[in-house]
């Protein structure tokens, strides 16, 4: 499973890179407000630094309007992936862009059926919200993995992207049914890396090196 970053903070992504496991990153809306920075200038930094796919999402809201910002988005950076959002026009602009060879991430992807059309649009990437489906009562998990499935039988070749992952058991699961990709929050990444009995064990291998090195 390749692992890109959910986050527009470039410290943060700087940190995942130099840790040598980040694959690429995504940003939307919400995540560069947080930054208090221009959207494209945002985008064109981490470019700079990840050398893999950085989407960035379109907000347009009908499919002529989509189709003009993905183009002018996808010339932004060779590594821009466009973000366009599950809806009708969406659909419509996904199968417009893609057939020109600009990469789409479908966004809010909430039930396989959605991840399936955006497929059959064209959709570089689907990305269903696991937190956002827990977060109401139901199983975001099941979305991803049936839609690794669907996408399987047919030997589609968009791939699965988990997306608002909370906890480092939403990566280990995601991983599990075989999601292609997981886009992580950085304090969720960072956790990865931790375990308590590895520090507890460099610990005890520092004091008993010091043993031998009194010698
Ligand atoms: O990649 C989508 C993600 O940013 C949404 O996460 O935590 O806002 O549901 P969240």
């Amino acid at each position: 499973m390749r692992i890109f970053m959910d986050t527009a903070n470039i410290e943060e992504i700087r940190r995942g890179v130099t840790m040598g496991v980040v694959d690429g990153v995504t940003t939307n809306p919400s995540l560069v407000a947080k930054e208090g920075i221009e959207y494209r200038d945002r985008v064109l930094e981490i470019c700079e630094v990840v050398q893999g796919p950085v989407s960035a999402e379109c907000i347009s809201e009908t499919a002529d309007a989509l189709v003009e910002e993905a183009r002018r988005i996808a010339e932004w950076h060779e590594h821009v992936v466009v973000k366009i959002a599950m809806t009708e026009p969406g659909l419509e602009a996904i199968r417009r862009v893609s057939a020109e060879g600009i990469r789409v991430n479908t966004t809010l992807i909430f039930s396989p059926n959605q991840a399936l059309l955006a497929a059959r649009a064209g959709a570089t990437y689907v990305s269903p919200f696991i937190g956002r489906l827990n977060d109401i009562g139901h199983d975001g998990m099941a979305v991803v993995r049936e839609s690794v499935k669907i996408l399987e039988n047919f030997h589609l070749p968009t791939q699965v992207l988990a997306a608002s992952i909370r906890l480092p058991r939403d990566v280990t699961e995601a991983a599990l049914v075989g999601s292609h990709v997981a886009t992580i929050p950085a304090d969720v990444l960072f956790q990865m890396v931790k375990h308590p009995l590895t520090d507890q064990g460099i610990d005890r291998f520092l004091a008993d090196a010091q043993k031998y090195n009194a010698v």
